[in-house]
Order: structure tokens, then sequence, then C-alpha cells
């Protein structure tokens, strides 16, 4: 029995134990209910008296030894593992995928950069806005059917607050604010309570641009709006202009471009008719002017807006406007990431 007790001491010595599911196995082979150190306390009152001294003294240490290697090897193990939760390099380089400018902020950006080349600032409005600045002071007589043109989202009934549903609501605020010349545009998030299609969405983006000083004129507007169609599509673009209404402009006209996909022969995109509408424009009213106590006898101006999607769809050949709000970066990642 002295030597099974130092051959289990050897054993215990050289006994290799890599993670806790061993060592667990060691502590149940050894001092588990029915593991070798208890069998032998249970052998030791068989041993003859002489040998006891010897043999209590062996299994004492037998014993202690394993709690040792238990404590010993649990110990390490705890800092292995404390070590490798601990060892992320958090300078290591990874593989990071550069996003890119959406596709309305670069065109949005090209838009004020063509317009502030000729001496355009920028200006912003409110989102929320009052009767007065989105129709009234626009020349949108109360009940006049003029305000069914655009869809509005109300958020508070008399006095009427309402999500704008034009940048035009910023001209009046600029007027306002400013004395002339004012030569501003006004890019803008826009609001209309229309039924989500390819061709129409409740939010869209718009540019509005406003030029009141002394002498403006038609040809003035009608130049500006050339030189922004060069710059945008192509110096080969050419415009035309067709008499249109607006409440707030007179006169009014829509501006058509030569369609660039075609050159003008016709294509889908033109409807085979060689031109694409892109923006809405006039000589600001009279009316308009004077709500904003601009003295009408001195100066004279005029206004545009168009939709940026409107302008990016072209410009990128898009078919889909949803597609410039669902954020799927299958369709994001193809535009530029600079800007
Ligand atoms: N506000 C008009 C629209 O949303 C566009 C426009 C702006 C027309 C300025 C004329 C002058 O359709």
């Amino acid at each position: 029995m002295i030597d099974k007790v130092k051959q289990y001491l050897e054993q215990v010595a050289q006994h290799t134990i890599a993670n806790t599911e061993e060592l667990e196995a060691f502590r149940i082979q050894y001092l588990g209910k029915n593991g070798l150190i208890p069998a032998l306390f249970k052998d030791f009152t068989k041993v003859p008296k002489e040998a006891r001294k010897e043999m209590g003294i062996l299994l004492n240490k037998l014993k202690t030894e394993v709690a040792h290697k238990i404590d010993s090897v649990k110990a390490q193990l705890e800092e292995q593992s404390m070590q490798t939760q601990g060892t992320e390099d958090l300078f290591k380089p990874v593989a990071c995928n550069v996003g890119s400018r959406h596709p309305l902020a670069v065109v949005r950006q090209e838009i004020i950069d063509i317009f502030s080349r000729i001496g355009f600032t920028v200006s912003e409005g409110p989102e929320i806005e009052d009767d007065w600045h989105n129709f009234s002071s626009l020349n949108f007589p109360e009940e006049h059917p003029a305000r069914d043109m655009q869809d509005t989202f109300f958020i508070e009934k008399n006095p009427d607050i309402a999500l704008r549903t034009h940048t035009s609501s910023v001209q009046v605020r600029v007027m306002e604010n400013n004395k002339p010349p004012i030569r501003s545009i006004f890019p803008g998030r826009v609001f209309r309570n229309e039924a989500i299609s390819a061709r129409a969405h409740c939010i869209f983006h718009q540019v509005e641009g406003l030029y009141v000083a002394e002498n403006v004129s038609f040809a003035d507007l009608k130049q500006t709006l050339m030189y922004f169609a060069k710059e945008m599509f192509g110096k080969n673009t050419g415009i035309r202009l067709r008499p249109s209404y607006f409440p707030f402009t007179e006169p009014s006209a829509e501006m058509d471009i030569s369609c660039h996909i075609c050159g003008g022969d016709g294509c889908n995109i033109c409807k085979y008719t060689g031109w694409v509408e892109i923006l809405g424009c006039g000589m600001v009213d009279t009316n308009v002017l004077q709500n904003a106590n601009i003295d009408t006898e001195k100066f004279t101006g005029f206004a545009f807006g168009m939709g940026i999607e409107r302008i990016a769809m072209l410009k990128y050949q898009v078919n889909d406007l949803r597609l410039f709000f669902e954020n799927d970066i299958r369709f994001l990642g193809q535009f530029e990431a600079t800007l």
C-alpha cells in the first residue's frame, strides 16, 4: 500500500492538465466520492499499527499535493483566460469600407457650387412653416384652388401650421430680413401628402433661387438658368421656357432642357419629345415683394425652384425615385465618395 501511495504521488506530480474540463476530471479521479484518496483512507484502517505513522504522513502528503495542484492549475488557467480576453490589438488596421456621399447630397452641393460661382449665397428656412410664409405671402389667397396644387401635411389648424410644401416659403423670410440686392439660393426638404411611387414621394428636396435688385429682367432669369443648365448637364445643353402658372410669379414659366441622353433625337427618358422638364420659374409677383415690404417702384426680381431628386434622376439615369430613400448600399455605393 505504501508503494501504491508513492506511485500516486509520482503520477500527481507528472499529471498534465490543459483546461478546466481536465482539471475537474483530475479532481474527481483523486478526491471524488469514489476517488482514489477516499479509497485509500478507507483502507488505512486495515494498515498494521507499526506502518500507520509512515502511511499517515504519506497519505496526507498525497492529499495536500493534489489540493495544491488543483489550486495552482486553477489559478494558471484563470490567468490564461484573462490574458486572451485582453489581448485584442486595438491598433490593428481593419479592412473598412469607405462610405460614399448620398447622390442627393452630391447633386445638392453641385447646384450650390454652380450658383455660388455667379454670386449666389445660401440661406435656409424652417421645415415647419406657418400659413403666411408657405401660402398667404406668396399670393395664394385663402380658399384659392391654387393651394390644392400641393397637398399639404397640416400640423395645426387655425392658425395653420404645416410642413412646408416648397422652398418658396424661404423667399419671403429672406426678403423680410434682408434689403435688396438679394441673390441667394435655398436648398431644403419639402413635404407633400402624396402616394409614394417611382415618380413621387411625400418627402423630397428642392433648391429655390431668388434674385431681387434694381432692373432685374426676365432676360436675366433666362441667362442665369441657361448658365445653370450648361454647367449641370454639359455645354451643349439647350433650354426652352414654356409659359406656366404659379401664384407667386408673374409671368411664370417651366424650363425644359434638351434631352442629354439622346441629344434631342427622342428616347424614353424624354418620352420621345427631345426635352425634359427640370424647374419652375418666373418674375417675383409684385404682391409678394410688397408682402415683404420691398419697394416695387425700385426693385424687381426673379425666382426659380427645382427638385434635387429630379436633377439627380436625370443626371445619373435613375428611374425610380424611391431608391434615394431606401438607403440600400448597393445603390448608394455607386456614387462618388468625394465632395
Ligand atoms: N415652388 C414651386 C414648386 O414647388 C417652384 C417655383 C419656385 C416656381 C419659384 C416658380 C418660382 O413647384
